[in-house]
């Protein structure tokens, strides 16, 4: 391998298209295959990634090929511990969505598997490489607001897109919703919070979005809304306020992290960070800027660009890994205690789940 990179991705819908618009901007990243099983998503793959691209109907010829140095793996929640096992046969470095697998049983395997891997294991968590929410952890890292008590996420947004043969509608397939799009906003507490999960206590229902749809007579099983109360190790909290009906907002992601001697808050897309402090009291508000094409290429604020610099930096230069697949099985099972404590009305431990 010289100094680009060849990718492959495995996946091109939605998300498989966001990583190629992005890597386009990536110096010395060159896109040699794409892989899906599904025409449609073949010729948008091919239209986005340029000639240079070979096309395969199965991932596995992908994986064959002798050109391909680092995959991304883009396709729907509950093929990635498969595919993820045929990715662990080669050597080539690993870049995989979101959630990294639907349940904690499936992750334990893909982590053992992983631990041999001579390739470079990455769980794509994009909301970490939002710039604004990057900034807020830059601020909680420098302790300005002391030592961090509270974090409180609220995703007030629009109701989950229409995918390919309908994959999202159902929580077998995406691990329910406090997995399939909350693990995002488990990582980001730990994160922030710099502490370890131990239960987590929440409530949900699917109340208002999907009602009327029907896939071959059934009906979809995946909720709306949700909070989710969750006990770190540290004897700090966090709080999640999902609502998946809720255009009507200013911001979608609203963060507040907050410690004894302060509060640091960010707002996307505003892009605004506040930095507040009790004692003398101060608030702050920055704006982070983000370069336009950056934009441009996704629906992240530019994350999936700063996420493949970043992935870049650790195959090239033996950078760290910064979202490990042991982040990856956090956050699932965060969302996976989250999922049962609905069902259940109770809180639910880390522990029940056999993560410790
Ligand atoms: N990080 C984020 O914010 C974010 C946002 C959206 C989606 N995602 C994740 O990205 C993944 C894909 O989601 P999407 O929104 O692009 O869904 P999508 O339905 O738009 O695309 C999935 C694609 O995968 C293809 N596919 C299915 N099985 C395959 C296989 N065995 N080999 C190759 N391709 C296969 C489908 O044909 C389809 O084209 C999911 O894991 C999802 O959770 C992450």
């Amino acid at each position: 391998m010289g100094d680009s990179i060849r990718y492959g991705i495995i996946g091109t819908g939605m998300m498989g298209l966001e990583h190629l618009l992005n890597l386009r901007l990536i110096p010395d990243a060159v896109v040699t295959a794409i892989a899906d099983p599904h025409e449609p998503s073949r010729v948008n793959g091919k239209n986005t990634a340029g000639p240079d691209a070979d096309v395969h109907e199965d991932y596995r010829d992908l994986l064959a090929r002798d050109d391909v140095d680092a995959v991304v793996i883009c396709t729907p929640n509950h093929t990635h511990v498969d595919v993820l096992d045929d990715v662990f046969q080669t050597d080539k470095h690993v870049l995989v969505e979101k959630p990294l697998c639907t349940t904690v049983e499936d992750c334990l395997r893909v982590e053992q598997k992983a631990a041999g891997h001579p390739g470079v294991v990455w769980v794509a968590m994009e909301y970490r490489y939002m710039p604004p929410v990057a900034r807020l952890v830059h601020e909680v890292r420098s302790g300005r607001a002391g030592r961090m008590r509270m974090c409180a996420i609220r995703e007030h947004r629009f109701p989950f897109l229409p995918k390919v043969g309908n994959w999202n509608r159902f929580s077998r397939n995406t691990g329910g919703t406090l997995v399939e799009k909350c693990c995002h906003f488990f990582d980001l507490m730990r994160l922030i919070l710099d502490a370890e999960p131990v239960r987590v206590f929440a409530s949900g229902a699917m109340d208002v979005n999907h009602l009327a749809e029907d896939y071959d007579g059934e009906r979809p099983d995946i909720l709306d809304n949700a909070y989710a109360v969750v006990d770190f190790n540290d004897g700090s909290r966090a709080l999640l306020d999902l609502c998946m009906f809720a255009e009507g907002t200013r911001n979608e992601q609203e963060i507040a992290a907050t410690g004894d001697a302060g509060k640091i808050e960010c707002f996307v897309p505003e892009s605004n960070v506040v930095i507040g402090r009790r004692i003398p009291r101060e608030v702050e508000t920055v704006h982070v800027p983000v370069d336009e094409r950056v934009l441009k290429a996704g629906f992240h604020h530019g994350a999936t660009y700063y996420e493949h610099v970043a992935f870049r930096r650790a195959i090239a230069e033996g950078g760290p890994v910064e979202v490990s697949v042991r982040d990856g099985l956090l956050a699932v099972a965060m969302g996976q205690a989250g999922e049962r404590s609905v069902e259940l009305g109770r809180p639910v431990s880390l522990a029940e789940l056999g993560v410790s």
